[in-house]
């Protein structure tokens, strides 16, 4: 019997997802808000729609005959849209709106991390008040870390000594988040932590936990690790599924924090199903929780799911029938994946311009390619203000990856850019010496 799924959201993360639940012979529905050709192409229908439209959502889901749904993005989680679908009988890989408080309140994440004495948390403090929060900063003997409580896209967090320079600035910006409201009502400070940071994402069905290959990301716009923050703009795996910084001990360490969340979650009543993002700084006293993502990230899911040759929708549906078993078959490959972005993007992208992608010679280079934030019209490809197309090249190393992404990226015209180090020797080797200083 062909299992109908219906997926949300039309980004690169969402073409990926696709594609994999295809190559199972899943028959794919698609709810988005933008025309993906990628997605367009591959679904056997779809609507345009907000993706935090839930009535319309749900209303699609019923029309398609969907049995299960693939929530890509966390907005629609944020609005309840899996507690809608489960109501309706749609199984879901995706948490609850209560599940969901893991990435949507900043608060909440820490205060359960402290709650349960989970290891990995940092110091940190949640203000309702401007004259509370200058107390904490007024007492803080270490840089701090300015977060919105609530989601900002992930543009909201400032850096004391990387954006804010000394306490004046700090104060100054957490008066910014209060009055203007700034990812809702209230901002969490927190302490700044120094090291190397990585992904881990996991499959969870509320109790049992699956962790996929650890992954790297690069938020800055720019190559060497400069300009604006961003979604990011690409992202690598290795072969052994750690990372050239991280070991395996490491890992597992990590991963134990995402066991004990998800029993913690368990244990006080919201239980966690559907995918969890770990986002992790290596320090020199091991791996600390950045923060917590209720899907899988984007560019991230293009690596993890480009290995997983086969199997996705059956770990999918353990995922929504609460039968997850840690056997998920991801290939011993590395992986690089490369986001094509407007002109201008970070700053203020060029939106509304043509690209052009020669789809074959990207396959034949052996690259694998992800539509994103486009639109089509009239068979022209559209950039819009977020990112374009993901590229991925997977081979037996990093470099061999790379070189891989690189042949599929000359395919690639229009007034765009890319950050060409990600993957390269270089910058690797970069972040294995900076963590060889940070463990002193
Ligand atoms: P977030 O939206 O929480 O992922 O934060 C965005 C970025 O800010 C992260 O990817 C980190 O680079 C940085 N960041 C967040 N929290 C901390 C922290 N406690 N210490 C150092 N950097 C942080
Ligand atoms: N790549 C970071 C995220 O998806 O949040």
């Amino acid at each position: 019997m062909t299992v109908k799924v219906l997926v949300v959201g039309g980004g690169g993360r969402e073409h990926a997802i696709v594609e994999a639940l295809k190559r199972d012979g899943a028959e794919v529905y698609a709810a988005m808000k933008n025309r993906n050709p990628g997605i367009v192409r591959s679904a056997k229908g779809f609507k345009l729609v907000r993706e935090t439209d839930i009535p319309g959502v749900v209303e699609f889901a019923g029309t398609c005959g969907a049995e299960l749904a693939v929530v890509g993005p966390e907005a629609p989680l944020e609005a309840g849209l899996v507690d809608e679908l489960l109501r309706k009988g749609v199984g879901c890989v995706g948490p609850s709106q209560a599940a969901a408080r893991l990435e949507t309140s900043k608060r909440f994440s820490r205060r359960l991390l402290k709650k349960h004495g989970i290891p990995g948390n940092v110091a940190f403090g949640t203000f309702q008040d401007y004259g509370s929060a200058k107390l904490f900063v007024d007492d803080f003997p270490g840089e701090l870390v300015v977060k919105p409580e609530g989601l900002t896209g992930g543009k909201g967090v400032k850096v004391e000594g990387e954006h804010l320079k000394g306490k004046d600035e700090v104060l100054s910006y957490v008066k910014e988040v209060l009055e203007r409201g700034i990812g809702g009502a209230g901002v969490v400070l927190e302490e700044r932590l120094v090291g190397e940071e990585f992904t881990l994402q996991a499959f969870c069905d509320g109790r049992n936990v699956a962790g996929m290959p650890l992954v790297q990301d690069h938020k800055r716009a720019y190559e060497g690790d400069v300009g604006p923050n961003t979604g990011g703009m690409g992202s690598y795996t290795d072969v052994d599924h750690l990372l050239p910084f991280v070991t395996g001990e490491e890992r597992d360490r990590a991963l134990d924090i995402m066991q004990r969340t998800v029993q913690a979650m368990r244990d006080d009543g919201s239980p966690y199903g559907g995918i969890l993002y770990g986002q992790f700084m290596l320090t020199r006293d091991g791996p600390k929780v950045i923060e917590f993502n209720a899907r899988f990230g984007d560019p991230e899911a293009m690596n993890v799911l480009t290995l997983l040759q086969n199997g996705f929708l059956d770990v999918c549906e353990r995922v929504a029938e609460g039968r997850l078993v840690d056997d998920v078959p991801f290939l011993d490959k590395a992986t690089v994946c490369k986001y094509v972005v407007p002109s201008g993007y970070g700053t203020g992208s060029k939106a509304g311009l043509p690209v052009k992608v020669d789809e074959r010679a990207m396959a034949d280079a052996g690259a694998c390619l992800y539509y994103a934030a486009v639109e089509e019209e009239d068979g022209t490809v559209l950039t819009t203000s977020s990112r374009t197309l993901g590229v991925v090249g997977m081979a037996d190393s990093i470099e061999a990856a790379e070189a891989v992404c690189e042949a599929g990226l000359v395919h690639v015209q229009g007034d765009v850019f890319v950050r060409h180090d990600i993957g390269r020797r270089e910058l690797v080797q970069r972040r294995v010496e900076h963590m060889r200083q940070v463990r002193g």
